[in-house]
């Protein structure tokens, strides 16, 4: 990726004109030859599951919680769930519509993982590796129940999270408003919009709402949890959920990926690996 380099139309600038609207503003910084760079240090990637799948797990999920063998999953969660249900999911032993979501997350781990070293190392080093599931869980959240502020881990140092969602009551703010947009790339993340009820919360940086001295918007995305959403982000992002006050539940998977280095150079602790002849087990998919 160069640097995109502004096309001068006209008398450079001429063209500007102020307005209220960021939309409008855009289109006419863009028009004038104006070029806006948005940085981040993170990203996260977000997709619609197949409504077919989405069906199916749900139904999986639902057998799980309501089962007479259910175990809570508490002891291992940071989720104050006392309304609803945690359970781990056996993923030796899981059905096919799980299976099936657990190759749609190892194959969009592995882009996520291929596209950072793009974006960090251009064409001069590209992964080799593995990315494999590392364990999953589903969240039944009620009425007061919450999920405070937490990061994830996996096995292996590198590693992503997730969380797909399955069903939504319709108490959660603004929830209706998002359910019949999925066509929008948009709906799902509102910058600077946080600590809405039912929502994810995503924090990547430490500023919590607008810097008028310093032009930095919070370091926030909030995501309401529309069935169907997949997200794909970094271990260690810390994220929360808030509680809703109504009835009905709030029931997703979360998940984490372990990410293995088969290539020298990367990190110390896969050149230890490798060296030791240890990654062969690690590459194993679950
Ligand atoms: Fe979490």
């Amino acid at each position: 990726m160069g640097l995109q380099m502004p096309q001068l139309t006209g008398r450079y600038l001429d063209n500007i004109t102020m307005s209220k609207n960021k939309k409008s503003i855009d289109e006419n910084l863009r028009a004038s030859g104006v070029t806006i760079t948005e940085y981040s240090a993170k990203c996260m990637f977000g997709t619609i599951v197949h409504s077919d799948l989405i069906k199916d797990i749900l139904s999986e999920a639902l057998k799980i919680l309501n089962s007479s063998l259910y175990k809570s999953y508490d002891y291992s969660l940071a989720g104050r769930i006392s309304n609803g249900k945690q359970a781990k999911i056996e993923l030796d032993k899981a059905p096919h519509c799980i299976v099936e979501f657990k190759d749609i997350v190892e194959k969009l781990s592995h882009v996520y993982v291929e596209r950072f070293f793009s974006t960090a190392y251009g064409d001069s080093k590209i992964f080799s590796g593995k990315c494999n599931l590392h364990d999953m869980w589903i969240v039944e959240q009620k009425k007061n129940d919450y999920n405070p502020l937490h990061i994830h881990n996996n096995q292996s140092p590198a590693g992503l999270s997730g969380v797909l969602y399955l069903e939504t009551p319709e108490c959660i703010s603004e929830y209706s408003r998002y359910k019949n947009a999925q066509q929008s790339e948009s709906f799902v993340v509102e910058k600077g919009r946080c600590e809405i009820d039912g929502w994810i919360n995503l924090d990547y940086g430490s500023q919590t709402s607008p810097d008028l001295n310093n032009f930095k918007m919070p370091e926030k995305i909030s995501i309401p949890p529309v069935p169907g959403y997949c997200i794909l982000f970094p271990q260690d992002t810390a994220h929360q959920v808030y509680p809703f006050d109504g009835d009905g539940s709030r029931i997703c998977i979360s998940f984490n990926v372990n990410v293995w280095y088969d290539q020298t150079g990367v990190t110390q602790w896969s050149d230890i690996l490798l060296a030791n002849n240890l990654l062969a087990n690690k590459n194993k998919s679950i």
